[in-house]
């Protein structure tokens, strides 16, 4: 016996993710709903083998159904979760709405697998942001071992972070630049993101960061620990699936280069490549459609008094959004619901 799974989104980038890895890693479904909105009622969408017809999620009733993976914006999860939630689905959402409400439990299950249980205080669980998964995935074998006091972090974030709009964006004002006699406004970024790169991801909070960057923090703290401190920069680069980060880490203890690297190794959802050679790192191309998080160029900062840097190479859609969904869903069928 499997799950009832809902997929909200399901025409979306995130929502594809989902149905993909679902199927890839044989989660026990029973049966599942594919919802979108009504601007795409009818439209297929593939699961495995099968193809199946998008339903309108506004007129949607969730009663009987086990989970609800969410990959709608803000605005409509808060419309619609609650109603899943109040029905007795438990939601697992890609949003921002949920996540920094301390009674929902925030979970990337390499790092927090225990947080599982608060689920029952709303029925709901919230996924992380794209660039802070990838991250703590890697933060947090290094904090067991030595207590990461700082992080300073510079992201490099690939357009379909934005949507499926942002990679149209980027692909039509491309071709635009090779036949200028079309032109293509900015519309979902602030600036041409065509063989550019943007130094703003989200709104500007009151102190000049931008709340992308806030999030990486705040979601840092929640999941990892709260003493850690991080300070982020941002970018969108034209790049259509892959998030890199450079991490710059300082801990309370020493930790030697070849340690951290043997640690990583060993660490849940991570793949060390780094050798110290021409095209020895990996490089968002190499990462999309997979599941790992790569870790490359592993190495001492000696400004500081234990100082690590690495390279964080991850598929946003996947470890940043649909894989860690469907993990967390592998999670609460595995310690709660006992179905499958
Ligand atoms: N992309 C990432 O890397 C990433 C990472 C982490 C979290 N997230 C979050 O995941 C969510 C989805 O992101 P995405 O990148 O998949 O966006 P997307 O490609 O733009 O897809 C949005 C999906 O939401 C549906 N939708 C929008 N408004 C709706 C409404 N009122 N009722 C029903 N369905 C509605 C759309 O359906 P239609 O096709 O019918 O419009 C589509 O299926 C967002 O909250 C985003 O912040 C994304």
């Amino acid at each position: 016996m499997g799950y009832r799974v809902v997929v909200v989104g399901a025409t979306g980038n995130v929502g594809r993710e989902m149905l993909n890895i679902l199927a890839e890693r044989q989660f026990p479904v029973d049966e599942l709903a594919a919802l979108a909105s009504r601007r795409s009622l009818g439209t297929e969408v593939s699961f495995g083998d099968t193809t199946h017809t998008t339903k309108d999620l506004d007129t949607f009733d969730f009663t009987g159904w086990d989970m609800a993976l969410f990959a709608v914006g803000s605005d409509a999860t808060k419309v619609y979760a609650p109603k899943a939630a109040a029905a007795g689905c438990v939601v697992i959402d890609n949003s921002s709405l949920y996540r920094y409400d301390p009674d929902i439990p925030l979970i990337v299950p390499e790092c927090n697998p225990e947080a599982i249980h608060d689920y029952k205080n709303k029925n709901i669980i919230a996924n992380p942001n794209c660039s802070t998964a990838q991250m703590v995935v890697a933060l947090k074998p290094l904090h067991d071992r030595a207590r990461i006091k700082r992080v300073v972090v510079s992201t490099y974030q690939s357009v379909s972070g934005a949507g499926k709009e942002g990679m149209d964006e980027l692909w039509d004002q491309t071709k635009a630049i090779y036949n200028p006699t079309t032109e293509v406004e900015p519309k979902k970024f602030q600036k041409q993101i065509a063989f550019n790169v943007i130094p703003q991801i989200d709104i500007f909070m009151e102190d000049g960061s931008t709340k992308e960057e806030w999030k990486m923090v705040v979601e840092t703290k929640k999941i990892v620990d709260p003493s850690i401190k991080v300070t982020a920069t941002c970018v969108r680069v034209p790049v259509f699936v892959g998030h890199s980060e450079a991490v710059n880490i300082e801990f309370e203890e020493f930790l030697d280069e070849d340690e951290a690297r043997d640690i990583l190794r060993e660490a849940p959802g991570i793949m060390v490549i780094d050798k110290r050679e021409p095209g020895g790192y990996v490089s968002p191309i190499e990462c999309a459609g997979d599941f790992a998080t790569f870790i490359s160029r592993i190495r001492q900062d000696s400004t500081v008094e234990n100082g690590i840097n690495l390279w964080c190479v991850s598929d946003n859609l996947r470890k940043g959004a649909a894989l860690n969904a469907v993990q967390i869903a592998e999670l609460l069928g595995r310690e709660v619901l006992k179905k499958g």
